[in-house]
């Protein structure tokens, strides 16, 4: 099935047409969103340990998941709701038995046992939290998003989270006066009491990723 640029653009990002479409135009090169496993690499290793059972969400063709198997993570489990990026993904990695691909839609995890996962990445937000996390039991959760956005969707209730947020630059950031952050990215970013950034808060970067660790309380 092959689309023009404006069909493409008819559908939204939450469209499995959509992404399927993207994919078979341009979907044999990888791509990983945002940031790659190098730069999450201290945020991955301080959390999760190399024996969790991992789920990757709306995986794409990211070579996040095999960066981590090469790190020594064991299970990763890939969802996406393209049937095309999970077949071209499925081929790739035939040959690492640590990596499992399926077309899913993350909005409906019933396939899943609860606590199947240990750790669930959603590394371009699909807005999981309560579609699959709390009705599964896992435990972390790394995500990007403006905390005014995310916090609310977190915080819902019968979502029990202690939420643990670091901000880094986008990859390649130099600001005029070279980068020169006020703290160290390893060091969590205290939110106020509702949740937000606290007042007169400096973003170095404008364009900062937002790494939210949502670990559940029991
Ligand atoms: C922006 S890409 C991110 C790909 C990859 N995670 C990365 O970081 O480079 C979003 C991916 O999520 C998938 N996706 C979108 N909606 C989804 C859903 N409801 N369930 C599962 N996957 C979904 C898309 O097919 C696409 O591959």
């Amino acid at each position: 099935m092959m689309m023009s640029s404006s069909q493409r653009q008819a559908y939204s990002y939450g469209d499995a047409l959509y992404w399927d479409a993207r994919y078979l135009a341009d979907g044999s090169a990888s791509f990983d969103w945002y940031q790659r496993y190098s730069a999450l690499r201290p945020f991955v290793r301080k959390y999760v340990p190399v024996s969790a059972r991992v789920l990757m969400v709306g995986c794409g063709n990211a070579v996040l998941s095999e960066d981590m198997v090469k790190d020594g993570y064991i299970d990763i489990m890939n969802i996406d709701i393209s049937s095309i990026v999970i077949e071209m993904m499925r081929t790739k990695y035939a040959h690492i038995p640590q990596l499992r691909y399926m077309q899913m839609d993350v909005r409906d995890m019933s396939f899943f046992d609860d606590e199947s996962f240990d750790c669930v990445f959603d590394k371009v937000w699909h807005g999981c939290p309560t579609q699959c996390l709390s009705d599964a039991r896992r435990s972390e959760q790394i995500t990007y998003g403006d905390p005014s956005v995310r916090i609310p969707h977190l915080n819902q209730p019968g979502c029990n989270w202690k939420i643990i947020l670091y901000i880094i630059p986008r990859p390649g950031f130099q600001s005029p006066g070279g980068y020169n952050p006020p703290r160290s990215i390893m060091e969590p970013v205290t939110l106020t009491e509702s949740g937000q950034l606290p007042a007169g808060f400096v973003l170095e970067d404008p364009d900062s990723h937002y790494i939210y660790v949502c670990k559940k309380m029991h």
